[in-house]
């Protein structure tokens, strides 16, 4: 797994200065004590996503043209339209592979991971080159205290290829989506005008052209936990195995608080739950690649071990995956 994070530094004591918060509010509201950020403004989620491949591709040893695709998961394209993923592959010398970009927010990295397994499963392709990658930054109101605090900038990165041994791998993955709450947790672009989403443009100054995201913070939280234990059980049920069965489960990295009730729900020990959002806050589809990454690097995950992975984002989308690793 490869993974890269901004050496920018945006921590609770900088936010004080710049909106009407405090490090005691954000702590214990969410967890999160920093989160990186890219400064760069001519830097864009291309140079996350190809430094947390290069990373990857470092650490294993990889012929970036025995890669047949590369998907890069991420809410936050470098542009609307012309894929980021085919910009990564060429710069990071995937010439062979074909490429797109994937959104489901924060559910992002396991769409791509159930998506990357398929195309493997069905044999027609070898190696996948999956990134979550997010440069969140790009997209925040720096003076709406009830987002800016939650969000940070990073990528990861991780190969996927056929395992002889069906055993071992990816077990399962569980994907949902629900439309009918998009608004809770949207970011609309007015220039694409949907009807649908009318009345919430109405809401903004049809003269400013500055949209950024909204988040109905205690209602996503309160689905959030819901899906959260749904769709682990589901992952669970699925593989005939218990909570106890856990070694590690790898939540996005929401809120400290969400994986803390799941912790409680499914009576795991503070080993079992891998957090890391007080380092990075939330990072959207990067957010579980980079949390894998640290736990591995760290010892946290052996051979064989059964690792849970699970998220909840906007749209809204959930889901879980299985692996044995
Ligand atoms: O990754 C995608 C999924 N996203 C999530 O899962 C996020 C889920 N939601 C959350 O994590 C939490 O709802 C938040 C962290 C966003 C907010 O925490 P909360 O405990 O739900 O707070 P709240 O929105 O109910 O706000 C409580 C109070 C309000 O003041 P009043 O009305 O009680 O006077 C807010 O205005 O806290 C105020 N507040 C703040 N105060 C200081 C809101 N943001 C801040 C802030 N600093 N940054």
């Amino acid at each position: 797994i490869g993974a890269y994070v901004p050496d920018h530094i945006l921590s609770n004591q900088l936010l004080e200065t710049m909106v009407d918060t405090n490090d005691e509010w954000i702590t214990t509201r969410t967890g999160i004590k920093e989160r990186r950020i890219l400064k760069d403004k001519d830097k864009g989620t291309s140079y996350l996503a190809i430094k947390s491949a290069e990373d990857l591709i470092q650490k294993k040893n990889i012929d970036p043209k025995a890669i047949d695709m590369v998907i890069v998961a991420t809410a936050t394209p470098d542009m609307m339209v012309a894929s980021t993923a085919a910009f990564v592959a060429t710069k990071i010398g995937a010439t062979n592979a074909f490429s797109y970009d994937l959104q489901a927010a924060c559910s992002s990295f396991l769409y791509g991971m159930s998506t990357a397994a398929s195309y493997i499963e069905s044999g027609r392709y070898k190696k996948v080159l999956l990134i979550g990658a997010d440069k969140m930054s790009s997209i925040i109101d720096y003076s709406d205290r009830t987002t800016c605090i939650i969000f940070g900038d990073g990528a990861g990165a991780v190969v996927l290829s056929r395992e002889e041994n069906n055993s071992k791998g990816i077990l399962s993955t569980h994907l949902h989506s629900e439309g009918k709450h998009a608004k809770e947790l949207s970011l609309i672009s007015p220039g694409l005008g949907t009807r649908w989403v009318t009345d919430i443009i109405e809401d903004n100054d049809p003269n400013d052209e500055s949209y950024y995201p909204y988040m109905n913070g205690q209602f996503v939280f309160k689905n959030a936990v819901v899906r959260f234990t749904e769709v682990i059980y589901e992952a669970l049920n699925k593989n005939n195995l218990t909570q106890k069965d856990i070694k590690l489960l790898v939540p996005h990295q929401a809120n400290l608080r969400i994986s803390q009730f799941i912790q409680r729900k499914f009576e795991l020990n503070d080993n079992q739950v891998y957090t890391n959002i007080m380092k990075y806050g939330n990072t959207t589809a990067a957010s579980i690649p980079i949390a894998l990454a640290e736990a591995h690097q760290d010892g946290h995950i052996k051979k064989n071990d059964i690792v849970l992975l699970a998220a909840f984002g906007s749209g809204f989308t959930w889901g879980s995956a299985l692996i044995r690793w």
